[in-house]
Formats: structure tokens, C-alpha cells, sequence
């Protein structure tokens, strides 16, 4: 029998000069914002896997304790032969231990890094050769509606998988338009996410402010891929990584801020930052179980269950479409 290959799809490029104007805008403002989309080139996914190593970075160990501890019973409730949607896939990693114990027919690995993703889905097919799998390279966050063709032949009940609190990096607003599209594509099966909760203002913030200054690094990283996208001339080593807690918001925020009074150029423009001003680079929503619950409801799923970990600092929930 001949091995299979994955089949890739590549979602039209989103429009560069769209995307140098909208962020030239984000500059523009005060305070001045990038999308968190620019931290993952290859180098930013990489240092993303570096992060999820750290001892500080609580939330991935944490997801795989409760998949551990829960894995089996969440199998018997979404049960095998699923077409298996991987939303921000990165190595795969996470959704190929689920592999023995979900057993899907096809698995759909989606991620706006389309080079890491096609490295990582040809190891993983490798490993699983009797696997149909799909890579689509597209930028989910304004929507999660997949291409047409990607779940082409398949056969079982579709099941979204979003791990790793993603959906944190969305507002609540946005979350819940988020989380009805993917309730949308998923009739007759679900949605499986891990979703960060609220905890300690001092844990989260040392997740997001590492001894080693790996997530430094990630964060920096941002400002050489707007150079690239935008045409700016951001010299990273300008720029210090700060990340604080903001309790009446219930999020993690990240943000650069210039190490001294510096003047940013690009063709056409320029923004003057002030010692100490910042650049806001993401996002990161704590839940409680209650409130993520209520806003799985609103996007509309029928029901759900939640396991959390020992700590309550983690949840998953299998939401019902
Ligand atoms: C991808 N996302 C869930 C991570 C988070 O925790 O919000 C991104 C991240 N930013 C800094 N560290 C990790």
C-alpha cells in the first residue's frame, strides 16, 4: 500500500496591502496596538513551543494532566471515527495524543503558519499512515469557516478541537461570534477547548513574564514581523517585554514598551513613542467556569460538560453543537 500524503489547501492570502494599512493604523493609535497574528512566523511558533516547556507556563501541562486524567471518558462521550478539526494545529502535537483514544477518520489540522504546519503534518503522517489528513494554511481569527474541500470524503461527525486557551486571545465579544461559527460547521458532533481560568494575579503573571525571557523573545519577535509585513523599522532591541494582569478586564495584557523616546518610520509615515510608552500586543481572557459556560450557551450549543484540574486552574469543556 502506497503511504498517504497529506492533502494541503492554502486559503487566498489576506490582501498584504490590507494588511500593511491595517497595521500602520494600529500604530497609529494611542495606545498604539499590533495584532497578535504577527508573533507567529516560523521563529514565533517555535518560541511559542518553547513556552509551553516553561515551568512558569502553567496552562499546557495543566490541559495535558486534565486529557490525561479525562481523556477516556471525554472519547466515550464524543466517540471515534470524528472528522477532527485542529484550530491553530502548530507541531500537532496536542491532537495526535488524542489519536489512540478519539480514533478519528479524518484529521484537519488548521494554521495560519502554513510552513511550520506542512513540517509537522508530514512528520505526523509518517507516524499514522492510515490517517486521511488535511492541512489548511489560513487565518482563522476573523472566522473559523473552513474552505470548501477541506472536509471533502469525510465521513464522521465533525469535532472542533481548540486547545490551549486560545480563545482567550479573543475579547468575550469576539469569542462568542467565534465559537457560533464553529457551532455553525459542527452539527452533530461538538467543540473540545481548554479554557484558562481565573487564578492568583502573580501566577499568571509570571506565565507571561518568564525567568529565561523566552515569551520576551515571543513578544519581541512581533516587531521583526512587522517590519516584514509593514515596512517599519522597529529595532527590537528598543523595546522591553512587559506583561501585567488587568483584574476589571479579567486578562493577561501584553505590551512592549520603549526603552527610551524613539520615532518608528515606515514609507509614507512615522510614530514618535515616548520613554516608557507601549505598544499593546495581546490579549490573554481568564474565564470562570460559570461565565464560559453561559457563553457556550449563547454561541449556541446544546449542552456541555467541564473537567477541570485539580488546581481549578484549567478547564476543558466537550460543548454539544
Ligand atoms: C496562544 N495563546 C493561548 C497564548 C496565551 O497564553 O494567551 C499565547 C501566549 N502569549 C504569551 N504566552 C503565550
Amino acid at each position: 500500500m502506497t503511504p498517504r500524503t497529506p492533502r494541503f489547501i492554502q486559503t487566498v492570502q489576506s490582501d498584504s496591502r490590507e494588511e500593511r494599512a491595517a497595521a500602520i493604523a494600529g500604530l497609529l493609535r494611542t495606545p498604539a496596538q499590533a495584532s497578535p497574528k504577527f508573533f507567529y512566523d516560523r521563529l514565533g511558533s517555535h518560541l511559542f513551543d518553547a513556552i509551553t516547556e516553561l515551568p512558569e507556563y502553567y496552562p499546557t501541562r495543566t490541559e495535558a494532566a486534565i486529557f490525561a486524567a479525562h481523556g477516556a471518558e471525554m472519547a466515550r462521550l464524543i466517540g471515534s471515527g470524528a472528522s477532527f478539526v485542529d484550530l491553530g494545529a502548530g507541531s500537532c502535537a496536542k491532537a495526535a495524543r488524542l489519536f489512540p483514544l478519539l480514533e478519528p477518520s479524518l484529521y484537519v489540522a488548521v494554521d495560519i503558519s502554513a510552513d511550520y504546519l506542512q513540517d509537522a503534518l508530514r512528520r505526523l503522517q509518517r507516524e499514522h499512515p492510515a490517517l486521511q489528513m488535511v492541512g489548511v494554511g489560513m487565518d482563522f481569527s476573523r472566522s473559523p469557516a473552513l474552505p470548501a474541500g477541506a472536509l471533502a470524503g469525510a465521513s464522521g461527525r465533525p469535532v472542533f478541537f481548540y486547545p490551549g486557551s486560545s480563545i482567550g486571545n479573543f475579547t468575550p465579544q469576539e469569542a462568542a461570534a467565534f465559537l457560533a461559527g464553529i457551532r455553525a460547521q459542527a452539527a452533530g458532533g461538538g467543540l473540545l477547548i481548554g479554557v484558562d481560568l481565573v487564578k492568583p494575579a502573580a501566577v499568571l503573571e509570571a506565565a507571561y513574564d518568564d525567568a529565561l525571557g523566552v515569551t520576551a523573545a515571543f513578544n519581541l519577535n512581533l516587531l521583526r514581523n512587522l517590519n516584514r509585513s509593514a515596512g517599519t523599522d522597529f529595532e527590537p532591541r528598543d523595546w522591553r517585554h512587559e506583561a501585567l494582569f488587568n483584574s476589571a478586564e479579567s486578562r493577561i495584557e501584553m505590551h512592549l514598551a520603549a526603552r527610551q523616546a524613539l520615532t518608528v518610520r515606515w514609507d509614507g509615515g512615522e510614530r514618535a513613542f515616548h520613554a516608557g510608552e507601549r505598544l499593546h500586543t495581546e490579549n490573554s481572557y481568564k474565564y470562570g467556569v460559570a461565565s464560559f459556560t453561559e457563553l457556550l450557551r449563547r454561541a449556541g450549543f446544546r449542552a456541555s460538560r467541564c473537567w477541570t484540574s485539580d488546581d481549578n486552574w484549567f478547564a476543558v469543556f466537550w460543548a454539544e453543537a
